[in-house]
């Protein structure tokens, strides 16, 4: 090789080690700006302003479900949510995909406002309806210094009497230890619902497998299932909220709008579902997604807490859990008439239904979850769109999702059922707790 082709070698080898490298650099400022954007956070000073406004921040909404004036948008709870930036706050919001506008929210300190600019960021799955869950998102000022309330406009400036949400922080209440190891969510409770004797028996499998707290949204229900609610709200194992997203907008009764038309996708539920998660994220190690006829039932273990630590322990680093739904029919019934009981009470008697549906071969079999909620940040019906960790299609021989419902898969004959009473091994502990809500409240 002579001298002249060895150096012309070095000039391109050099050139191409340049030309990677400045590629390469190019490639991660525009990712850093796409995860900038995608968090919220658009540079170190968001533009702001500040004016007076008297009695700012005194107007307290408390509702569950806040409307933004002169907009199609509704507020549903704000966090600060410091994973992502020391000061960014989340608002878990219904917004009109094909209306929405700049937003601005603001932060008061003493009689002064200080305003910024909002970001709205929808979520994925919406199944096509106008109205879609999204997060607002704000960085909070540091002019503003620690806020406790927020409220949210179209206009720049805050007007007279601006409604404020308070903020709710995210960080663990006490060091260390929380203060619920299982928290379930139960969204939306609607139409008149009146199956008594089910809701009861899925309250206490709740409590059976460790369940220290049950959320429910409520939209609607008969009153005799109000007197049960009352019950557990009294009690302690209940909290109810109020649900009223009907007086806001025409909400679906089904998942998508080909099945019923409407505003938003099935009571909102997936606005429902966020909300719960961000709520139990300082206070509940687990949180439990499912419907009231729905019990993640272990079948190695005896409760939640001996199945979680053993699937985790199994799995390092795994931060959300997926059960696979089983459908028992309600028009089947078991073979042991020893469970024949509470004839008086309405509703369905789960012990009695023992014959699932197979699953469906090679078709979406829907699952439900269990998660870690710090380590979510948006979350659906059957999915969680966005999370930190890995996720686990929690085997059948573990513990199965319990869905006693009607008919489900029509293509299956009674005949094809699966017998299945892992549920039984609860029947002593839950004859008895029933037995004890039922003398209480519909005996009284
Ligand atoms: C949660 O579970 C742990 C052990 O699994 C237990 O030590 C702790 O007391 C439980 N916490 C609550 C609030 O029940
Ligand atoms: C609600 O359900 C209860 C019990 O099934 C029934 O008696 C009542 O008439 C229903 N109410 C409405 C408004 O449909
Ligand atoms: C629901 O739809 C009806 C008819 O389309 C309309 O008149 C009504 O105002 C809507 N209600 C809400 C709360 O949006």
């Amino acid at each position: 090789m002579n001298l002249l082709t060895y150096k012309s070698l070095i000039k391109l080898t050099v050139l191409v080690y340049c030309g990677t490298l400045i590629y390469l650099v190019i490639i991660w400022l525009v990712g850093l700006y796409d995860l900038q954007r995608a968090l919220g956070n658009l540079g170190p000073s968001p533009t702001f302003s500040i004016i007076s406004l008297k009695h700012c921040g005194s107007n307290m909404d408390t509702k569950v479900i806040v409307p933004v004036k002169n907009s199609k948008a509704f507020l549903v709870s704000a966090y600060l949510d410091e994973r992502f930036s020391p000061r960014m706050l989340r608002i878990i919001s219904i917004v009109d995909q094909a209306s929405w506008t700049q937003f601005y929210c603001h932060f008061c300190k003493g009689s002064k406002a200080i305003s910024t600019r909002a970001e709205v960021a929808f979520h994925p799955e919406n199944f096509g309806f106008p109205y879609s869950t999204a997060d607002i998102l704000c960085q909070v000022p540091l002019e503003a210094g620690v806020v406790s309330s927020v409220s949210v406009t179209v206009g720049l400036e805050p007007y007279p009497g601006s409604p404020f949400l308070p903020i709710r922080s995210l960080k663990r209440v006490s060091s260390g230890a929380f203060h619920r190891n299982f928290t379930v969510c139960i969204s939306t409770l609607f139409g008149n619902y009146s199956n008594v004797l089910q809701f009861v028996q899925s309250l206490e499998m709740y409590r059976i497998l460790g369940a220290q707290k049950v959320l429910i949204y409520k939209s609607d229900c008969s009153s005799i299932l109000q007197k049960v609610l009352d019950y557990y709200s009294s009690e302690g194992l209940v909290e109810v909220i109020a649900w009223n997203i009907h007086h806001h907008l025409n909400v679906s009764k089904s998942w998508k709008p080909s099945l019923d038309p409407g505003d938003v996708h099935y009571y909102g539920q997936i606005t429902a579902l966020n909300d719960c998660v961000y709520r139990n994220m300082g206070i509940s190690r687990y949180v439990v997604l499912n419907d009231i006829d729905e019990v993640v039932v272990p079948v190695l273990h005896n409760n939640w807490a001996d199945m979680m630590s053993y699937l985790s322990m199994g799995h390092l680093g795994t931060e959300s859990f997926f059960f696979e739904n089983n459908v028992f029919r309600h028009r089947v019934v078991g073979d042991d008439s020893k469970f024949d009981l509470w004839a008086d009470v309405p509703g369905v008697n789960i012990l009695r239904h023992v014959h699932r549906e197979p699953l469906r071969f090679l078709a979406f079999n829907a699952r439900k979850m269990i998660v870690n909620p710090r380590a979510v940040v948006r979350i659906s019906v059957h999915n969680v769109p966005w999370q930190m960790g890995a996720r686990l299609r929690v085997p059948g021989s573990v513990a199965r999702l319990h869905h006693c419902r009607n008919d489900d898969d029509l293509w299956v004959r009674d005949s094809e059922l699966i017998r299945d009473t892992s549920l039984w091994k609860y029947s002593a502990a839950l004859i008895k707790n029933v037995n004890c809500v039922i003398s209480h409240v519909l005996k009284s």
